[in-house]
């Protein structure tokens, strides 16, 4: 049995056979409808959620299966001290595959260690989010045409935002991308991350604290929240939370071909001036989700619909997760 705990799961085949099983979804949604028929989702949310818990629950419905589950820890038993693990082995009886987010980082592994099914990661405190990963891979493949060779800023709160923690051990496995970090002093990344992922993997990357310097020179650039949740001290909080605001002035910096990401939720970072942008694409990549989430419920209940599309098993890959392309 498999599970998702880290886009590091995938080799990077397998991410390509995730993508191509999820264009294939979206461009022929009819194909796949009734391909979980009788299968069930569980979503045991421990902390808020609109997009992955919804676009998780969106992707069962539209591949026929049906989905349960509670969206915050004080609605379900854990209110009460049931530990995760308990929480995975009664689930186990009542659903096929289960999401799972929580506030602290390695509950999900710990939950799938339980488990008689399939666990997803559906986000672990400031450590991993491997399916927004997946979807900020598709979005990216989908828009621009390759995982390779591009210049991606990653600015706002790279010190909690576990959203950029994946991204960046996704990324680095892929041939020449080049990564400028963009971010106050205090939120920077943290070094763990920057040596044992960027340095380590022989990625080249800059860190700057100016997004107006930094916009001329990428293809990509992936806005983030300053993540409240993970202060310690709002004064802190207060004071970072509009460090960085794209607006349309700072937009006429960036190339014509540049696109904009944002894994969403936004409180100020993006004003809203640039929604009507063409190169805002934080949207369309909310909703390439749900189909590279259905690849992915796919893949892990070992349901292949087309023969001629590659797919990855759902067994844990022989391959190393850690190569690069
Ligand atoms: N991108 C993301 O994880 O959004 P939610 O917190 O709304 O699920």
């Amino acid at each position: 049995m498999r599970h998702c705990m880290s886009p590091l799961d995938f080799s990077v085949d397998e991410l390509d056979q995730l993508m191509g099983l999820a264009a294939d979804i979206e461009e022929n949604p009819d194909k796949y409808s009734h391909a979980c028929d009788g299968k069930r989702l569980a979503t045991c949310f421990y902390e808020p959620s609109t997009r992955t818990r919804l676009s998780f629950e969106s992707a069962m419905l539209r591949l026929g299966g049906q989905t349960l589950g509670f969206a915050s820890a004080d609605s379900s038993s854990a209110s009460k001290g049931e530990s995760v693990s308990d929480t995975l082995r009664i689930i186990s009886g009542y659903a096929d595959i289960c999401a799972i987010r929580h506030p602290k980082e390695g509950a999900p592994l710990v939950a799938s260690l339980h488990s008689g099914i399939p666990v997803i990661n559906a986000g672990d405190g400031g450590h991993a989010h491997p399916t927004q990963t997946l979807a900020d891979l598709y979005t990216i493949k989908s828009l621009k045409g390759r995982l390779d060779h591009f210049t991606i800023g990653l600015c706002g709160d790279l010190k909690f935002g576990r959203t950029v923690h994946s991204l960046i051990s996704a990324l680095v496995r892929y041939e020449g991308v080049h990564f400028v970090l963009i971010s106050p002093e205090e939120l920077k990344l943290p070094s763990y991350i920057r040596e044992d992922v960027l340095e380590k993997n022989g990625a080249t990357y800059e860190e700057t604290e100016s997004l107006e310097d930094a916009m001329p020179k990428l293809d990509v650039l992936y806005m983030t929240r300053v993540q409240r949740e993970r202060f310690f001290n709002e004064d802190d909080y207060v004071r970072l939370k509009d460090r960085y605001i794209l607006d349309n002035d700072k937009m006429k910096l960036g190339r014509e071909d540049m696109i904009v990401m944002h894994p969403l939720p936004r409180v100020n970072e993006i004003s809203v001036e640039v929604d009507d942008d063409p190169r805002a694409q934080y949207f369309t990549q909310a909703k390439k989700a749900v189909f590279i989430r259905m690849a992915l419920i796919l893949t892990l209940l070992g349901i292949q619909v087309d023969k001629n599309i590659p797919q990855p098993t759902n067994n844990p890959s022989s391959e190393k997760g850690g190569e690069k392309c």
